[in-house]
């Protein structure tokens, strides 16, 4: 009914698991063998981590490291919300491409992640509305109906207990609430080894924390390897002893990815797989409705084999030879929906890539779901990084997580439980690990 400490099974997750414990803690110890990050590419590389000062945010300093993997990759963080800045990969001519959208400044993030708690709509009212862009999301990612739940739980002292969190999305609550930990300073800490170097962040969310019970203490470690990957982990520990209250948690990575660039335009020629049989169709309040799982066959929601992210996006004419516009994708106004991840354990969750560029993205990850998302709140009214303006599907997203509205639904056979008891700990991964290469046609699910 409640998580248990989830490491992943396969042999080659849990020494990735391994390999990243131990880069955590002890730092140029070199404790870590290369032979823990299997596949490395690039085994004379050698990965750097720096940082600069990047601004100030309610008296608390924000710093913008840098991660690099001796391969071409260049990943910047900053500890404001635990947040991806950009995302630098080659692409098949050698090209260093930005594949995340993002912002140029700390205000910039400052004033798009406290909209929603300051009431000053940025940079204007009826605009993209927060964005999420990189950030950590925490407690609690997507939506929760009504703005509120009633834990479940047994061995704890709140079972029965109804909470009320913040409306920030209608009548729900999206990503944690008003003050999510996107708009929180992290404290940082850094390490390498043979192969990665690591940032781990963390911070204490006490109880009452946006209407969330139990104080909870969480950390997102980054990982760039010399094969190209960033690894982010999360380790969440409920602070209560056992037997004390549960609480909810559903942390994610809000990356928007674009293959060609973060400033190319519509990532509609893309390719994109998803390992899944089945989708979770919304009502209109964007809340898993019944009978929650539905097949993918035969419906613009078929990603089993690659295919261009807007091929069937704009199709009125569906697979199965019916015509209009797919009231899923009316709904959404495009793709922002949770996938049933086939499989358990640490597994191959999508593959994308352009074909310009030949960039590749495999995402790894041990959660059931991925909540794909093809940007559609995007209304040009926002400069990214390179100076150009976002707009419908100029960025993608593969949020990798549990259910939507998983608390309204503990102990209910279809959906993993997001419950964490007092003493215990959460403990999840999630990879992004870039190539270039031939186009993807196929790929063994
Ligand atoms: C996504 C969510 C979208 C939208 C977006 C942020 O995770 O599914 O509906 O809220 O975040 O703009």
């Amino acid at each position: 009914m409640s998580y248990q400490s989830r490491l992943p099974k396969s042999p080659l997750a849990a020494l990735a698991v391994v390999a990243l414990a131990a880069g955590t803690t002890t730092a140029l110890s070199g404790a870590v063998p290369a032979a823990a990050f299997p596949g490395i590419h690039h085994p004379h590389a050698h990965p750097t981590i720096t940082s600069q000062p990047w601004g100030d945010f309610e008296g608390q300093t924000v710093d913008l490291y840098t991660l690099t993997s001796g391969a071409g990759m260049k990943v910047t963080i900053t500890n404001f919300g635990a947040t991806v800045q950009s995302l630098w990969v080659p692409d098949r001519r050698g090209r260093s491409v930005d594949v995340a959208l993002g912002f140029p400044t700390l205000s910039d993030y400052v004033n798009d992640f406290l909209q929603q708690h300051t009431g000053v709509a940025w940079p204007l009212s009826g605009g993209s509305g927060d964005t999420y862009f990189g950030a950590t999301i925490g407690r609690y990612a997507n939506r929760i109906a009504d703005h509120s739940f009633t834990m479940v739980c047994s061995n704890c002292s709140n079972n029965g207990v109804t909470y009320t969190l913040p409306a920030n999305n209608g009548t729900n609550t999206l990503h944690g609430g008003d003050l999510g930990w996107n708009t929180k300073v992290w404290s940082a800490s850094t390490s390498q080894g043979p192969g990665y170097v690591a940032l781990a962040l963390s911070l204490t969310s006490p109880d009452g924390d946006e209407g969330f019970p139990a104080s909870v203490t969480a950390t997102v470690t980054y990982t760039v390897t010399t094969d190209n990957e960033l690894r982010i982990r999360y380790d969440i520990t409920n602070n209560e002893p056992v037997g004390g209250k549960a609480t909810v948690v559903n942390p994610t990575n809000h990356l928007y990815f674009n293959l060609a660039g973060e400033s190319s335009g519509p990532v509609f020629d893309q390719l994109l797989a998803i390992n899944a049989d089945r989708y979770s169709p919304i009502d209109t309040n964007f809340i898993p409705t019944a009978p929650y799982q539905l097949s993918v066959a035969g419906t613009p929601f078929d990603f089993r084999h690659p295919k261009p992210i807007g091929r069937d996006i704009t199709n009125v004419s569906s697979p199965d030879g019916t015509s209009g516009p797919f009231p899923q994708l009316v709904i959404a106004h495009g793709y922002d929906h949770n996938w049933v991840l086939n499989g358990s354990g640490y597994r191959l969750a999508a593959v994308a890539q352009d074909r310009g560029t030949g960039i590749t993205l495999w995402t790894y990850t041990d959660q059931p779901g991925v909540q794909f998302y093809s940007g559609n709140f995007l209304v040009g009214d926002l400069t990214g990084t390179g100076g150009h303006t976002y707009r419908q599907t100029s960025g993608f997203t593969l949020e990798t997580q549990h259910f939507p509205d998983s608390p309204h639904h503990i102990g209910e056979p279809g959906w993993p439980s997001v419950v964490l008891n007092g003493g215990q700990t959460l403990s999840s991964m999630t990879t992004y690990r870039f190539t270039t290469g031939g186009t993807i046609t196929h790929f063994g699910f």
